[in-house]
This record gives structure tokens, sequence and C-alpha cells, in this order.
């Protein structure tokens, strides 16, 4: 018998490590040979500890799954999910760069390649540098860690940027709220993150790499760490890349803890060993990044995808999408939701039917309010605008952004001008205080919003004034983008900034 239980860390904070050890000490009383595989998690976050029995027709699933439901579970009578990829959450995912994750044994390479890993190194080892940068670039992909800047033409600077050491940096800081897909493809399928590492490293000429991991992500820091070694103990990493005689080696650095650490030029400084503040562009990390050098600096989930384009082809990845954004997105669904978890699907899907449809709308059954997209720097969309398409243009149309494609779902009862004070008060606390605009604006914005909430109607002007210079001065989007969420929240939603007002008279 042979059962999966997840050691995603989701997964375990709901139980699963109880759930496997009770399947290990049940099966030994009843003298079961059982064979227990701690996989990834298959996203499906409500649902978890999801545990899945092979048979003969399939995976099936169970879930959640208690200690108290094994025996039952091992007597085959509990009451079950039927095949796991038949579940309409799964069914409806188109998935490229989540394939594999809870479908292997994260750690194990075999596994990993007879399901189609490495397949896409081994491709790209055939060809020439210059061709390796324009299948991505003819794929389409756009860095999926906030900005959706084209991963080929930052390949292409890094490049073109001569000979001597260059860099790979994948920025594993994931510091967005509500967001979780670099923690769960670097727990469940590590292996896709290395080996789009080590085609970025052959593609631009980069020889070392690195993962700037969050403290915070204890798991993902163990997962990772015992991938990399593996993979240099098969020769996957190393002087000798699966024998081509190009070289390249990853080293897993750990965050101290500072969600600036994410922005690209700030996590550089980080990583040697300086205090994380934003550096001014230019020069572009690109050009003078790491120690000065060249360096591509990209989100977990670009980099993981890669293999899967060179797997499949870039014509097969662009096949996916909408207008300018290609391909697939790793959507995170999370706050007040019924059906939360990561949910992978061509861009294009409108904001409506993911909360409503595929989200199973609020947790507590009331009304949607408003959907927070794209992190703490991202607009708070109402119901009105949930026509909106999935895509970067079509949300930037909307006032929005996609950032790293988290959602945060709030329902009627949200207090707006509270969430307005919020976004304020985290940019106070996180901002680098390299520029004034954000590190004295934030704290005004702050007391303008304590204003507002007194009934002080000549603070609005005075909130929307800030917001504008925050946005025009700041040197990143820690302070640029914080109106985003303060301004979408009073043009939505006015009537929470009002009646504060008429609360004060
Ligand atoms: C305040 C701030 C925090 C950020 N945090 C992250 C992060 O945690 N992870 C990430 O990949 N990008 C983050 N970014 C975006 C990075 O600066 C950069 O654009 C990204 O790593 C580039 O990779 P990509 O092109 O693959 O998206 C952040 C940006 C800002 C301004
Ligand atoms: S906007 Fe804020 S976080 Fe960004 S450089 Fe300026 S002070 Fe630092």
């Amino acid at each position: 018998m042979k059962i999966y239980v997840p050691m995603d860390s989701a997964a375990k904070a709901l139980g699963a490590d109880e759930v496997a050890a009770a399947i290990v000490a049940e099966a030994a009383r009843r003298g079961l040979a059982v064979e227990l595989v701690r996989n990834g998690t298959r996203g499906m976050v409500w649902l978890e500890p999801l545990v899945e029995v092979e048979t003969g027709d399939g995976r099936l699933a169970f879930g959640p799954v208690t200690p108290e439901d094994v025996p039952a579970l091992l007597d085959g009578t509990l009451q079950g999910l039927g095949p796991v990829e038949g579940i309409p959450f799964f069914a409806r995912q188109t998935r490229l760069t989540f394939a594999r994750c809870g479908v292997t044994d994260p750690l194990s390479l075999r596994d990993y390649e007879a399901h189609g890993g490495l397949a896409g190194l081994r491709r790209a080892l055939g060809m020439t540098s210059a061709e390796i940068v324009q299948e991505v670039t003819d794929s389409g992909l756009r860095g999926r860690g906030g900005a959706g800047f084209p991963t080929g033409i930052k390949w292409n600077t890094v490049l073109g940027a001569g000979a001597g050491q260059k860099y790979i940096v994948c920025n594993a800081d994931e510091g967005d709220s509500g967001t979780f897909a670099d923690r769960m493809i670097m727990e469940g399928d590590p292996f896709t993150l290395i080996e789009g590492m080590v085609i970025a490293g052959v593609g631009v000429g980069a020889t070392r790499g690195f993962v700037f991991l969050r403290s915070e992500y204890p798991d993902a820091i163990k997962v990772m760490a015992a991938a990399v070694q593996i993979a240099r103990d098969a020769g996957l990493l190393g002087p000798d890349v699966l024998g081509s005689g190009r070289a390249f080696d990853i080293e897993v650095r750990v965050g101290a803890g500072a969600y600036v650490c994410g922005e690209e030029t700030s996590l550089l400084n980080a990583l040697e060993g300086k205090r994380g503040v934003v550096r001014a562009k230019p020069p572009l990390p690109a050009l003078e990044g790491f120690l000065g050098r060249p360096t591509v600096v990209n989100n977990v989930i670009s980099l993981a995808t890669v293999p899967v384009i060179f797997e499949k082809g870039a014509a097969h990845y662009a096949d996916f999408g909408l207008g300018r954004s290609r391909g697939t997105v790793t959507l995170q669904i999370a706050g007040n939701v019924a059906r939360g978890g990561l949910f992978e699907t061509a861009f294009g899907m409108s904001l409506g039917e993911l909360v409503m449809d595929v989200a199973g709308g609020t947790a507590t059954g009331r009304p949607v309010k408003a959907v927070q997209v794209g992190g703490p720097l991202g607009a708070y969309m109402p119901v009105s605008k949930f026509d909106t398409a999935l895509g970067y243009e079509d949300f930037d149309a909307a006032g929005g952004l996609i950032g790293h494609a988290g959602l945060v779902v709030f329902d009627d009862t949200t207090d707006m001008l509270g969430m307005a004070r919020f976004a304020m008060e985290f940019c106070a606390v996180e901002s680098c205080c390299k520029c004034t605009p954000c590190r004295v604006g934030a704290v005004r914005g702050v007391e303008t919003i304590d204003r507002i909430a007194r009934g002080d109607a000549a603070a609005v002007p005075i909130l929307t004034d800030l917001c504008e210079t925050m946005k025009l001065g700041s040197l990143c989007a820690l302070g640029g983008f914080t109106p985003f969420p303060v301004l979408s929240a009073l043009t939505h939603f006015p009537d929470d900034f009002a009646t504060r007002k008429e609360a004060a008279e």
C-alpha cells in the first residue's frame, strides 16, 4: 500500500506530521506493509492534510484527514474525495510550473526525472547561449516577482555584459501578504528551481548562483539545502554540469527578515553582508549587481518555470495566456475565502470567476467586499471590478497590479479606512529609510488617516496629495506603490471614510 502525506509546511501546520505518524503506527500494529511518501502539496490548503492512497484507478484523495481517521483510512472505509485530479479546484487548472508539485517525492531526483525533470536542461545544454536566451524571450515569460519585466530581455542584458564572473540570484524572499507559491515549489519540487537556475547560468554565462531565502521559511530552507546537495552529488551542479563541461553551483543564503530585502538591489546588499538598503538605479543589477558584477535577479517562480519552457518548447508555453501576459499565472488565494490555495491557470480568467467560482467566495459566507491583489502594495479591487481579466495590462488599466499574484479576500465587515491605515503603517515599519517621500511620507500618512478617522474632512486632500508625492518621488516601489492600496480604499469605499466622520460629529 502506497500512501502520500504532504511534507509542505502548510500541511504540517494543519497536522500532516501527526497523520503520517499515525499511519506508520497503525500499519505497524496491523503488520501491514505501507510505503509512506512525504510529497509536496497539491495546493488545496482547505483540504490539508490531504492524504492520497495509490490504487489501480489512480491516486485517491482524502482530506482533511486527522490521526483519528487513520484506522478507517487503512480499512478502506473512510469517506474520500475520489481521484485527486478530479477535484474541481484541481481539474480546472493548467499546471505547467507546478506540474510535479504534490505528485513526486520532492527529494527524489529519480522521481523528478521520471516526471519530465532535466529534459529541459538536457535540451538547453545542446543550445548556444544566444539560443537559450532567445527561447526564454520567445516564451513571453515575464518576471513573477512583481514587476512583470520580460525575463528574456533581462537575461540578454546579462549575456551581453561581457566576459568575467556573472551571477544568478534567485529571489526567494517572498514577503507579500497572502503569497506562498515560492515556498510551495521550493518545498514540493525543489529540483525544478535548481534546473531553472542552471539553465539561466548556462544561458547568460554565470557559474555561481544564490538562493536568497527568507528566514521565516525553515522547511523550505531545509528542503532546498538538501536538494542542492543531492544535485551536487549527482553531477547536476558543480564543475561539469551533467558532463557538459559547463560549471554551475548554488548556495542557499538565509535572509534576516525584512520585507524590503525582497527588492532586488536591497537583496543584493543583504547578500553582500551589508544593510538591506535600496540602491539607486542605474546601474541595473543586470550590469552591476552582486559584488558589482552582471547579475540575473529573478523570482523563484520565474526561474522554476524555465525548465518546462525548455522541455515543451517556447511556443507551447506562449500558447497559453492573454495579450502580452503569456503562459500561466500561479495564483495564491488567501484571506477570508472558502477554498484557499495555489491555483495555476493561463492568464485571462476574470478576477470574479476566480474569487466567486473557483475559490467559492468568503469562508464566513458573507458578501465579498474587496480583494487585495499583488501583496501589500496592491490595490483593493472592489466587486465592481470583478470582470477584470488576470493579465498585467488589464490589471494596470483597472488601477491594480498582479504583482506576485497573491489574492487576499475580505468580507463586508472589513473597515477599509483601517486597511488604508495598515498599508501606510506597513510602509513606515518596513521602509529602508533611504528616501524622504517614503521614510517621512508613510509616517505622515498614518497620522493623516487618523485625522480622517477623527472626522477631519480637510485631511482627505492632504492624504491624496501625500500619495501623489510618494508615487512620484519614492526611489522604489515600497514607497511608490503604497498609495495604491490607500487610494483604492479611499476611491472605492468612500463610505468607510465618511462613516467615521459622521461618528465623530
Ligand atoms: C519592496 C519590494 C519587495 C519586493 N519583494 C520581492 C520578493 O519578495 N520576491 C521577489 O521575487 N521580488 C520582490 N520584489 C521585486 C524585485 O525587486 C524584482 O523585481 C524581482 O525579484 C525580479 O525578478 P522577476 O523579474 O523574476 O520578477 C520586491 C520589490 C519591492 C519594491
Ligand atoms: S521607497 Fe522606501 S523602501 Fe524604497 S528606497 Fe525609498 S525609503 Fe527605501
